[in-house]
């Protein structure tokens, strides 16, 4: 049997809340569908932590996580009592930095049940990819003299390296897909960078003939994210036009609470990284009522990384059942409570 070594941070606020639930799932879908068991290592690398040892995590934190085959977060934030830098730079940004993980995953999908902002949504169902070490978020770049004659310059940085290794990405995702990868470009207005992105893509594109492609300027991307997000399978973005792509697939999916994400490093030299889009939620922790599908699609997205596509396409089939049978949580308009959506998974987990 094979046995997964797992490093488990639940992190702050409702991450201690979702964590449990999604590993609840995690067990009963291992149990009901045999072949493979997890190894579930926990460490409270959280605020608490850091109130007791004035820092997020042990210095040799990452040699520890560095052994484990992915790391599962929840969220990290306790304002209250941390400031937001402190805590984010110490222990998520620390990992996605160290260990590389040069690529965002986000998926959006119409799920059953669900009530989408878009007035006629058809079934979508997209994965963007986005470019996550460089780009426009570069460092480089300053200011030069004072007041009205002020100039402020901000580099993009592209490296055909890490263009290439995102598009691949891409393209080997869109095979086990529907098979298209659409390129999110503006070679129209940003006459250096965007010219070579468009270049890389038609050489990658060369080594996957049997992957179709497109490409539109991001202004109209964004628009058809609106009017017909169901044209798209994989879209490929730079870090910019991901970071703003990847909040508007996840407002078209109705909550925050339910959108999922994964920070992968594609040579596979340190663990990949999956974390729900949402944060701790202060506000409603405690209360029981938090979401777990954020968590449990993000478990997901982990068995597909994994290899373990089949067991992947069960859990969250088991989800979207009790979606769809309006078993939900108040912030997707219902009255259970975290505990009953997750039993309820389990239930259909075993069923399935
Ligand atoms: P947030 O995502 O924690 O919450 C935003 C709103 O969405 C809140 O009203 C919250 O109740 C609701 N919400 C979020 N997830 C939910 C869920 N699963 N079920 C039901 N409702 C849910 O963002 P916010 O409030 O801006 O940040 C709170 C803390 O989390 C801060 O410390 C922030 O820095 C941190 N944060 C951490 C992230 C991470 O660990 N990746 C991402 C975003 C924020
Ligand atoms: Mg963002």
């Amino acid at each position: 049997m094979k046995t997964y070594e797992i490093a488990v941070i639940p992190g702050d606020g409702i991450g201690k809340e979702v964590v449990p639930a999604s590993l609840d799932v995690l067990r009963t879908a291992a149990e009901a569908h045999g072949g493979i068991r997890f190894a579930f290592t926990e460490f409270p690398w959280s605020c608490d932590y850091f109130m007791e040892h004035g820092k997020m995590m042990p210095d040799d934190g990452m040699d520890i996580l560095r052994n484990y085959e992915a790391i599962f977060l929840g969220a990290v934030g306790d304002p209250a009592r941390v400031p937001d830098h402190i805590s984010l730079w110490g222990l998520l940004i620390k990992i996605r930095r160290e260990f590389e993980q040069s690529i965002n995953v986000r998926p959006a999908m119409l799920f059953e049940g669900m009530e989408s902002p878009l007035k006629n949504p058809k079934d979508f169902d997209l994965i963007v990819v986005r470019e996550n070490s460089e780009g426009e978020y570069s460092e480089i770049g300053g200011r030069i003299h004072k007041g009205e004659d002020q100039i402020a310059v901000q580099n993009a940085v592209f490296s055909r390296k890490a263009t290439e290794r995102a598009m691949r990405y891409a393209f080997e995702l869109a095979r086990k897909r529907r098979g298209h990868v659409t390129s999110a470009t503006k070679s129209n207005g940003i006459v250096h960078t965007m010219p070579f992105w468009d270049e890389v893509f038609r050489d990658v594109s060369q080594d996957y003939p049997e992957v179709a492609t497109s490409a539109y300027h991001i202004d109209a991307l964004s628009a058809f994210f609106v009017t017909k997000p169901h044209i798209f399978d994989v879209i490929v973005a730079s870090n910019l036009f991901g970071d703003i792509l990847t909040d508007l697939g996840g407002a078209i999916m109705g909550s925050i609470g339910i959108a999922p994400a994964a920070n992968i490093n594609p040579s596979g030299k340190y663990p990949s990284m999956f974390e729900p889009v949402h944060g701790s939620a202060p506000d409603i922790y405690g209360k029981g009522i938090a979401n777990p599908i954020g968590q449990i699609w993000t478990a997901k997205m982990m068995l597909d990384h994994l290899g373990e596509s089949e067991l992947a396409a069960k859990l969250l089939e088991a989800t979207q059942d009790v979606t769809a049978r309006g078993i939900k949580t108040p912030d997707i308009g219902g009255s259970s409570k975290t505990a009953q959506v997750t039993a309820e998974i389990c239930s259909r987990l075993k069923s399935l």
